[in-house]
């Protein structure tokens, strides 16, 4: 008698922090899902002007690039991993694309300027496609421009050795179109013949 009466309010307890479970977790999974809302509204919002300062020491806009798609990475020339590994992606999607590679304008974008002058990402983008263009700045040319490609960059700091900081970096790849508006972006795990896909589909659909 007396176990029958308490169990309907325990299943409704039961069943009801199950909903919310289930509630949070889809919660925590369209969070998880955000940056690839860009393909919504976002969109439009993602790229913009620039000046910076090129491998070659030249100062370049966004109208230096205009007329070709645009690959761009940012990230730094001391990055021990991620950004070796991206900047190897870009160049190995680009060299199995045949001619059609020629429309496509690489870029790499240091978001440390501190460290990454013109010397040192001439130097470091020689390791990669012969055709990637390196770009540095100012702090304040650098901080613009990853402000409008919507790139986070953070400096962390080492204690025992200061110079040998770390920079914390979103690592996102966009392609940004002919027009200079954004065209689609590729996250840290999608491998090269993914994005060759991608980009020999986009580049041969685009009007
Ligand atoms: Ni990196």
């Amino acid at each position: 008698m007396q176990k029958s009466e308490l169990l309907p309010p325990r299943r409704t307890i039961l069943v009801a922090l199950m909903l919310l479970a289930l509630a949070l977790s889809l919660g925590v999974v369209s969070l998880m899902y955000k940056p690839d809302s860009m393909t919504g509204s976002g969109i439009a919002r993602v790229g913009g002007p620039f000046t910076m300062i090129n491998h070659r020491g030249e100062t370049v806009t966004e109208k230096s690039f205009a007329g070709k798609f645009m690959l761009v990475f940012f990230g730094f020339t001391y990055c021990p991993d991620v950004c070796p590994t991206e900047l190897q992606v870009m160049t190995t999607a680009l060299n199995t694309m045949g001619t059609m590679t020629d429309r496509i304008t690489p870029v790499f974008v240091s978001i440390d300027p501190e460290r990454d002058t013109v010397d040192v990402v001439a130097n470091y983008i020689s390791n990669f496609h012969p055709r990637l263009v390196g770009l540095t700045g100012s702090q304040a040319q650098v901080a613009s421009m990853a402000k409008a490609y919507r790139v986070y960059y953070a400096k962390v700091e080492n204690k025992e050795r200061p110079q040998d900081y770390q920079m914390d970096h979103s690592a996102i790849i966009y392609l940004m179109g002919p027009d200079g508006k954004f065209l689609k972006h590729f996250t840290y795990t999608t491998d090269p013949a993914a994005i060759r896909d991608t980009l020999v589909q986009v580049v041969e659909n685009y009007k």
